[in-house]
């Protein structure tokens, strides 16, 4: 038993714009289980002669509710939304619950590719299944809202929901009043609000922070490392953390950590090939481990490891995080590498390492100095703009100072014939 409810009648007249479109499913006796309001991009690659195509396309709006659908049966069948479309093409949502939450479990996406309306030239003619799980997942008794883009990445397709609004186990016939918002909208509306109580007393001891402004610079520190050799790692640089993390009421928190140059205590060791600068600030650890490149000469950072304690709002206030394969702050043996651009060394998806007006030397450090200097791509990039400008500048002055010559020639000559 299954029903499409109208479309907004405004929603048409926004033309090209994609507008979302509702759908409800009911019981047999007509009670509305779930509701879901939402806009839906496919992107689906297929073959057309051997080579690959791409198929972008919407859920359209008069898609309808298909009569797979249903409000399950108790422990028998969960509720199940499904979507069709076009020529023989469905999406399916798969609820489930569990504890105080339900979820959209499994996403299933039948597509016939022997539709040419939506797969131009394509050569394969069957209907194809992908499925994979989502983290579409909210309160019972509470709807579920996301209005940023969310992607569920499948072989050879892409679905993206977004301006979503659904709800499943619904006792009431309507959307709860309650919602629960999902992580990407709430870190893109807090995202530079919450600083933490360590920051606030110890980095801004005047004034808290005004809720859009963003943190100050870290101040710059100077750290070194001695090996067998003498110095081995020399650095100057400002450093901050900005980790993403899950709060207990499920929404997210971010961290931003300033570290504190006079606070903050250097430690490592370096052999042969290998190099680690370990910073110590409080409660927070982060190691850079740099490696050389024999064979070219170059030394590059290959790992950072960031652990810390979070604020007690935290889920888990226990942070790590570690990424072994990076290729940051590369430079030649005997160099140093500089970059007064702010860099962000991006460790997993919820931990950043921003480092500010970084010069690093790393191995072979000749008189404990910093060796020529080898300048960062953002910086070069930023120094074309001033270079642009003089020369535009210089240009200008010639043009003037030639005019002005050729003016006075003129008027000397004017003068003679007087
Ligand atoms: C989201 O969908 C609603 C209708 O369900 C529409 O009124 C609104 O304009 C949409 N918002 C965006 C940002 O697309
Ligand atoms: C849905 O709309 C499209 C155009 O937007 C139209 O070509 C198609 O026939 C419609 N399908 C149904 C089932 O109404
Ligand atoms: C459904 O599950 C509950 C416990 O979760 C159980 O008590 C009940 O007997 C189950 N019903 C059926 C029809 O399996
Ligand atoms: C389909 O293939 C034909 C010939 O291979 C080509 O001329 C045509 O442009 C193709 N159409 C599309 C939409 O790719
Ligand atoms: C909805 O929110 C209000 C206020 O936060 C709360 O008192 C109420 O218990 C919530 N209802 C549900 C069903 O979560
Ligand atoms: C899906 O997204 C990934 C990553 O954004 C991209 O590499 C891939 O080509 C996309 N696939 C399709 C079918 O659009
Ligand atoms: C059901 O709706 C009524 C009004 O329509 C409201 O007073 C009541 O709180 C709702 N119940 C739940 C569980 O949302
Ligand atoms: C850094 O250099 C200073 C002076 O050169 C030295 O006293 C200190 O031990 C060095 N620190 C480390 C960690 O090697
Ligand atoms: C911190 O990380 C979040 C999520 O990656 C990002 O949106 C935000 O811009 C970052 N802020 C800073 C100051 O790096
Ligand atoms: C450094 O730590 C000490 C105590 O551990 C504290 O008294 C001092 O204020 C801190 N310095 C700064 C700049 O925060
Ligand atoms: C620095 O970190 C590395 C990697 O975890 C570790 O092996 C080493 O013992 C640490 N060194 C110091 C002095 O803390
Ligand atoms: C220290 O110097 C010796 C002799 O120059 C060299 O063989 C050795 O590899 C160096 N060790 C390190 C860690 O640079």
């Amino acid at each position: 038993m299954a029903g499409a409810r109208g479309l907004l009648a405004a929603a048409a007249l926004l033309g090209f714009l994609q507008a979302s479109s509702s759908f409800e499913v009911k019981d047999s006796s007509g009670k509305v289980c779930i509701i879901a309001d939402l806009t839906v991009a496919f992107s689906v690659e297929y073959k057309s002669h051997g080579q690959k195509e791409f198929a972008h396309f919407f859920l359209p709006q008069n898609a309808t509710v298909e009569s797979q659908s249903s409000c399950g049966n108790g422990n028998k069948s969960h509720p199940i939304l499904v979507l069709g479309f076009g020529a023989g093409h469905s999406l399916s949502l798969n609820f489930s619950e569990h504890a105080d939450n339900y979820q959209v479990e499994e996403l299933v996406f039948h597509y016939n590719l022997s539709d040419a309306t939506l797969f131009h030239n394509s050569t394969a003619g069957e209907v194809k299944k992908v499925s994979h799980k989502t983290t579409i997942q909210a309160r019972m008794g509470t709807k579920y809202r996301c209005i940023n883009a969310k992607h569920v990445n499948m072989k050879s397709v892409n679905v993206t929901f977004s301006n979503v609004t659904l709800e499943a186990y619904l006792t009431n016939g309507t959307f709860s009043t309650n919602k629960t918002e999902c992580a990407e909208d709430m870190v893109s509306t807090t995202a530079i609000v919450p600083t933490t109580p360590k920051q606030n007393t110890s980095q801004v001891p005047t004034t808290s922070p005004a809720p859009t402004a963003s943190p100050p610079n870290p101040a710059v520190g100077k750290y070194n490392v001695t090996g067998p050799n003498g110095t081995c790692v020399l650095a100057y640089m400002g450093l901050q953390l900005n980790i993403t993390y899950q709060k207990k009421d499920q929404k997210m928190g971010l961290d931003l950590l300033n570290f504190i140059p006079q606070n903050t205590t250097s430690s490592g060791r370096c052999d042969n090939t290998s190099a680690f600068l370990n910073l110590t600030f409080e409660k927070t650890r982060v190691i850079f481990h740099f490696v050389l490149n024999a064979s070219t000469e170059k030394y590059f950072l290959q790992g950072v490891n960031v652990s810390t304690t979070l604020p007690s709002e935290a889920k888990d206030p226990k942070f790590e995080a570690w990424n072994n394969s990076m290729s940051e702050l590369r430079a030649t043996v005997g160099n140093s590498y500089k970059c007064s651009a702010e860099e962000n060394l991006q460790v997993t998806d919820k931990a950043l390492v921003n480092v500010f007006n970084v010069q690093i030397q790393v191995f072979k450090i000749d008189g404990d100095k910093f060796g020529a200097v080898e300048e960062c791509q953002l910086d070069e990039n930023n120094m074309l703009i001033p270079i642009i400008v003089g020369a535009a500048l210089a240009g200008l002055v010639l043009i003037v100072l030639i005019a002005y010559l050729i003016g006075r020639k003129r008027s000397h000559a004017g003068y003679q014939t007087i």
